[in-house]
């Protein structure tokens, strides 16, 4: 049992359709909680393009979390317990501008988070320190500036920049939301970026997101319906470019 791995050079949070990372090498798995209760699954950790990386599956590795029942919490504080520093989120999304269509990479800087009822801050409990951290860029922007460095070397195509809108789920929007979340200023819509964003930067953690277009959000492209089918295909298809970006990030950080 690894109790802290100071070498770890990534974490790799998979969301939708990614709950393991196929390239990982040697990988020991790492039970146990943390003060904030169980993350959502065992770590893996393992070597990739030379280098330690750890792997987590969001939702656990069979889907049995759903984004409002997530301990984000617990999971980031797994992480840091271990020694992560640096976290890349992977979420599923949907497109809502038109730059952001199904299979589209994007690596967003900002954030609307229309999530209620979740556990958003680790300032919760009777005693602990209250933290105002600067939050008007959520996203940590060295580790933005390397992903789409990574992206370049590895001819991955990625939007950079673009607006996320964390809604609560586990049900897609309405085409109403959704025009609001347009008018909002929103680019894409998923419901696990916040709060794993907001607590990230609470916990200190470098933490930057890989959106992956899965399907127009409701009422902006032609289908009828948003099936899982859809969703599931797309994000495959998407990851497929993911080793190669993985590689790129890792040996050029
Ligand atoms: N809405 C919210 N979350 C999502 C979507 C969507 O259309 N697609 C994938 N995750």
């Amino acid at each position: 049992m690894i109790e802290r791995d100071d070498d770890i050079a990534l974490a790799v949070i998979g969301g939708t359709g990614l709950y393991k990372l196929a390239a990982l090498e040697d990988v020991q798995t790492i039970e146990g909680g943390t003060i904030y209760g169980m993350p959502s699954g065992p770590l893996r950790v393992g070597r990739f393009a030379g280098r330690r990386l750890a792997f987590l599956a969001r939702h656990g590795e069979g889907h049995s979390v759903p984004p409002h029942r997530i301990n984000y919490r617990a999971n980031l504080q797994r992480l840091k317990d271990l020694g992560v520093r640096r976290v890349l989120a992977i979420n599923a999304v949907g497109g809502i501008t038109e730059a952001y269509g199904p299979r589209v990479v994007a690596c967003p800087d900002q954030i609307i988070d229309y999530t209620w009822g979740r556990i958003s801050t680790i300032c919760e409990e009777p005693g602990t320190e209250v933290l105002h951290v600067d939050f008007g860029d959520p996203y940590t922007e060295s580790l933005r500036r390397d992903l789409l460095a990574a992206a370049q070397r590895s001819r991955v195509a990625m939007v950079a920049g673009g607006c996320y809108g964390a809604t609560q789920g586990p049900r897609l929007e309405t085409k109403a939301e959704i025009a609001r979340m347009r008018r909002d200023g929103c680019d894409l819509v998923g419901m696990t970026g916040m709060p794993e964003a907001g607590l990230a930067r609470e916990m200190g953690l470098n933490y930057a997101c890989l959106a992956i277009v899965a399907n127009w959000a409701a009422g902006c492209g032609d289908a009828a319906e948003i099936t899982l089918e859809e969703v599931l295909a797309n994000v495959e298809a998407a990851t497929a470019s993911l080793p190669g970006l993985l590689d790129a990030l890792l040996r050029g950080a």
